[in-house]
């Protein structure tokens, strides 16, 4: 469908479709993805194959730019994103104002907005050029603060990590290395990270791309575009579901183990409480990315030597729920977040810091979407409703209320 073509039908019918569970919003070349089937690609490439085969900064080039970088253009993004790398000074002072406890979440998301303001030409996008430029200085920038809110937490002096390491091990030097210490990187943890964050790169119109592609629609900047899918992917409903999934099973832990409890509130239609982890807007047979994930969950917690009872509950449900009608006949599968949380947990990440290492996968995907957006010159968004209020009504004064 030619987008163009659309345009102008604003006046008619319109539908009503809640949580536009059929309504598409945009054409797309970025992300290809059958739910029955189970088949996630980007531009074209299997998620099995990039995530066995490719390193996260290809993929992000690759989403951003359609096509595999060739070493050269590799290497040149890798020192542009490089060179834009350094935050404002005054950068530093915001992080230092958030209270140690500010969820993480909330902080990346202030932080990423207030780059807009530190880098106001970032806004004004007339050009490829000057497209390339603000997606070089996000993709240097936000690792750093990615990992500065994950330092604050700790109480950590804020640090740029080395700058001659890949990408994904700088994020990792950046957030633990310890003062007066020589951080070694593990190969199996740098691996596991980069195959997450390939996994969660992209996912097609999910609720805070959505979220990027509206905001961004209106011609705000890139990096404001961004703060909004971040606010966006911290509902427990979306990213914030590795945070929800963790937190359940620890529950679960302090309640005694019992996972029959928690499959019967779930199944309970007069309780609230959900499985977190299991179900998908999209994937009604199975998630591609929970399998590819659950293989590296075992490898990094076989190669730590970590024995998590977590890890013993989380695989109870999911065999559980594997036999349960109710489950199998809604066809609620363990989706990526299910094992990414056991994942990360493992690496030593804080619970309420999991949504954020989604927020630095999904960057490109954002990006990319943003990009393909703009190059589209898509029309702002702007759904329409169905009105069910009052109608018309003669004013009462303060009196006659
Ligand atoms: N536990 C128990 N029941 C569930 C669950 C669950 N996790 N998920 C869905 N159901 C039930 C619903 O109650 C509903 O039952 P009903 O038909 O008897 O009323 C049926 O399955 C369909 O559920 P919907 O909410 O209509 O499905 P929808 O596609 O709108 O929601 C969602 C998908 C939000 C992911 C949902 O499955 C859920 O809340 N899962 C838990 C949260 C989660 O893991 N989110 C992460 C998503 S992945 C990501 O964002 C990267």
């Amino acid at each position: 469908i030619d987008i163009k073509s659309l345009r102008g039908a604003t006046n008619g019918v319109v539908t009503i479709d809640p949580g536009y569970k059929n309504t598409g919003s945009c054409t797309s070349a970025i992300t290809f993805l059958d739910g029955e089937k189970g088949i996630l690609r980007y531009r074209g490439y299997a998620i099995e194959e990039l995530a066995e085969k490719a390193d996260f900064l290809e993929v992000a080039y690759l989403l951003i730019f359609g096509e595999l970088p060739t070493q050269e253009q590799l290497d040149k993004f890798h020192a542009d994103i490089k060179s834009h790398s350094i935050v404002d000074d005054d950068v530093r002072k915001i992080v230092d104002a958030f209270p140690k406890s500010a969820h993480p979440m909330g902080v990346l998301a202030s932080l990423t907005s207030a780059l807009t303001a530190f880098n106001p030409s970032s806004v004004n996008v007339n050009s490829e050029e000057d497209m390339y430029k603000a997606i070089v200085r996000i993709m240097g920038k936000f690792p750093v603060l990615v990992a500065w809110t994950l330092r604050k937490k700790h109480g950590l002096p804020l640090d740029y990590g080395d700058k001659n390491l890949g990408y994904v091990q700088n994020v990792l030097k950046m957030m633990f290395k310890q003062p007066n210490e020589d951080y070694v990187l593990d190969p199996v943890v740098v691996d596991a990270l980069d195959k997450l964050l390939i996994l969660h790169a992209d996912h097609e119109q999910n609720c805070s791309t959505s979220t990027v592609r509206i905001v961004g629609s209106s011609h705000a900047g890139l990096f404001a575009s961004l703060s909004s899918g971040i606010s966006a992917l911290w509902g427990p409903l979306h990213g914030g579901a590795n945070q929800a999934v963790l937190e359940m099973l620890e529950a679960i832990k302090e309640d005694g183990g019992d996972t029959k409890k928690y499959m019967a509130k779930a199944k309970d239609k007069d309780d609230p409480f959900r499985l977190m982890g299991f179900g998908h807007r999209v994937y009604k047979n199975f998630d591609p990315r929970a399998r590819i994930i659950k293989k590296s969950a075992d490898e990094v917690l076989g190669n730590l030597g970590i024995e998590d009872p977590i890890l013993d509950i989380a695989k109870g449900l999911e065999k559980e729920a594997l036999e349960d009608s109710y489950f199998v006949d809604r066809k609620l599968y363990p989706n990526v977040d299910f094992y990414s949380g056991i994942i990360y947990r493992a690496m030593g990440i804080p619970t309420d810091m999991f949504t954020v290492m989604f927020a630095l996968g999904r960057l490109p995907g954002w990006i990319a979407q943003w990009r393909e957006m703009r190059l589209n010159n898509e029309p702002i968004g702007r759904p329409r409703q169905i009105y069910i209020g009052e109608t018309l009504r003669p004013f009462k004064t303060i009196n006659q209320r």
